[in-house]
């Protein structure tokens, strides 16, 4: 199994410009042909609060009257200091503090398959500081942002890290593929 954090970026490195607003990413529809052979291969998700709430409002409770379920069957880590708004029928675990026990925890559940890495980067990256980031696959947009949540905040050099693939899905996206080098 691995850990992998998969996402878009701008080609200017932010996930979310600096309004949280992700329309430059949704003007191109559906997400690239490389989600559903890798979603099927996932057992166990986390994601910070801002990527949780952003999936409330912009998901879930879009239409107030007729919310839509939990996104995803794998069980969910949400991490955040505060008392979050719930999903219902959704198994989402609220959690904090250090990302060691909690992968722990995830790697149990996800019962040999993948644990996904939604963002933020920060959050990603406390994965990746921990030596618990094997992977990352990341979906680069013909779009720049000058600001907002950065991909990755870490400085990852020496070692680099070691590019195993690259791929065009359609006219706007390519998806690089990365192992994060054990040291
Ligand atoms: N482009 C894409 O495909 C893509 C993918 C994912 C997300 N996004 C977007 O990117 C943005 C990411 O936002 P973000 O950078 O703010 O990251 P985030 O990881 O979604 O949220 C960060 C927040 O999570 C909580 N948190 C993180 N680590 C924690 C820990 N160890 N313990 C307790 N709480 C912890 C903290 O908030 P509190 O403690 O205050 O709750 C922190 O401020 C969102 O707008 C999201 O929608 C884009």
């Amino acid at each position: 199994m691995k850990t992998q954090y998969y996402t878009a970026t701008s080609l200017d490195g932010y996930i979310a410009d600096a309004d949280n607003s992700l329309d430059w990413l949704m003007q191109f529809g559906e997400p690239g042909e490389s989600y559903p052979p890798f979603i099927a291969e996932v057992g166990a998700i986390a994601m910070g609060s801002t990527t949780y709430e952003w999936l409330l409002e912009h998901e879930i409770y879009k239409d107030k009257e007729n919310p839509k379920p939990w996104p995803y069957r794998q069980p969910s880590w949400v991490f955040s200091s505060r008392t979050l708004k719930k999903v219902p029928n959704a198994d989402i675990h609220f959690c904090k503090g250090d990302v060691v026990p909690i992968y722990n925890e995830m790697v149990k559940a996800a019962e040999g398959k993948n644990i996904w890495i939604v963002g933020g980067g920060e959050l990603a990256g406390q994965f990746y500081d921990k030596g618990l980031l094997d992977e990352l696959i990341i979906t680069i947009t013909p779009v720049t942002l000058g600001g907002g949540a950065p991909l990755l905040p870490r400085k990852i050099a020496a070692p680099p890290l070691k590019l195993v693939a690259v791929q065009q899905y359609g006219k706007h996206y390519v998806e690089v593929r990365y192992e994060v080098a054990k040291v």
